[in-house]
Order: C-alpha cells, then structure tokens, then sequence
C-alpha cells in the first residue's frame, strides 16, 4: 500500500491506450470503498470517456487542459442533499482511494480542482455550474472536482514525502 502510495503523483501527459473497463471498476469500486460520515454515501461519479465532452472539461480553468488528452476523465461529485456537512470530507476520500488504486494499476491520474476558491478566470460556483451544464448534472449535486486518468506517457516522477517536522507527538 505505502508502495502505491508514494508512487502515486500528478500525471499530466498520457498516451492514446484506452483504460480496460476492468481497471476501471477497480479504480470506481476503491473509491465507493471510502470512508464516508454517518455512512451516507453521497458520492456519485461520472466517468467521461467522450472526446468532445473531455475537450470541453478541459477548458473549465486553465489548469485542466490535459482532459482533452487523458482517455477518461472522473467526475466527482456527492448530493449535498443528503450530505450537506460532510460531502466534502466523504468525496475527498473517495477521490483519493480512486488515485490510489489507478497508480497500483500503473496508470496515472491528477486531481483538478472545480469546487470552492476564487479562481483567475472563473470562482468555484461558476467552474461548478460549467461543469453540471455540460454533464447535465442536477443542481443538487455538487461538483469536488475532477480526476484525469490515463496511461502516463514518460515516466512519471513522485515527490518525496512531506517533512517530517509536520508531524506532532502527545500535543503540539
Ligand atoms: C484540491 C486539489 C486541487 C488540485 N487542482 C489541480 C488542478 O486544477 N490542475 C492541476 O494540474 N493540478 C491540480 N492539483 C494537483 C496538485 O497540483 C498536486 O497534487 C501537487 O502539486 C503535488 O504534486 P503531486 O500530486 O505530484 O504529489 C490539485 C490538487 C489538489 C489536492
């Protein structure tokens, strides 16, 4: 696990390999395997696969260009109906195991930020609202962001871990 963990990095360069559909139900069962508060499961992701709509998701900010390249792109989302404390916290995670489990599969991933934060060329709420229009997701949803997904083209190059002075033991 450590392994996948530290081999995972953002991988923004990807070849035309499509992802087997079996790679990708384990990347989509790792992240519905998340923890998630209270149990309530909010999430919903939306898998893109089609060129012009990956095209399109690529010019939400100007730091997603690499959409329109990656084979598939996951849209992570969560009914803040049904979770508006925690859907945050719960779709991070589920985020997270899905990157985690594609690096362990040797493919590669990047975490595209669309929710929250006052971007150069369009706030959160603006990114979020392209986003849903696009996929035609309902107004209720939420959108965390977005993760490419693909094979690497290159070798892709994991950054050391964080300095241990991070770290606190007993109390600060
Ligand atoms: C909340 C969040 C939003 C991010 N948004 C973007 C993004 O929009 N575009 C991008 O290229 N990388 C994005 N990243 C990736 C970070 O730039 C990257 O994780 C960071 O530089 C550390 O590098 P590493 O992932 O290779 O360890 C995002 C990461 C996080 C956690």
């Amino acid at each position: 696990m450590l392994d996948a963990i530290g081999r995972r990095c953002s991988v923004r360069s990807y070849t035309n390999e499509p992802v087997s559909e079996e790679d990708l139900a384990q990347i989509l069962e790792a992240a519905l395997s998340a923890p998630t508060a209270n149990n309530v499961r909010p999430w919903h992701i939306v898998v893109v696969t089609d060129a012009d709509r990956r095209a399109r998701l690529s010019q939400v900010h100007q730091w997603a260009s690499f959409c329109a390249q990656s084979p598939v792109v996951l849209v992570f989302c969560a009914d803040a109906s049904r979770q508006p404390h925690w859907w945050i916290e719960d779709s991070c995670a589920a985020l997270e195991n899905a990157m985690i489990q594609a690096t362990e599969l040797g493919l590669g991933t990047c975490w595209i930020g669309i929710r929250g934060g006052e971007g150069r060329e369009a706030p959160g709420p603006e990114r979020e609202r392209l986003v849903r229009e696009l996929l035609g997701i309902p107004e209720r949803i939420r959108v965390l962001g977005l993760v490419s997904l693909g094979h690497p083209s290159g070798e892709p190059r994991p950054k050391p871990p964080g300095p241990m002075d991070a770290i606190h033991r007993e109390s600060w």
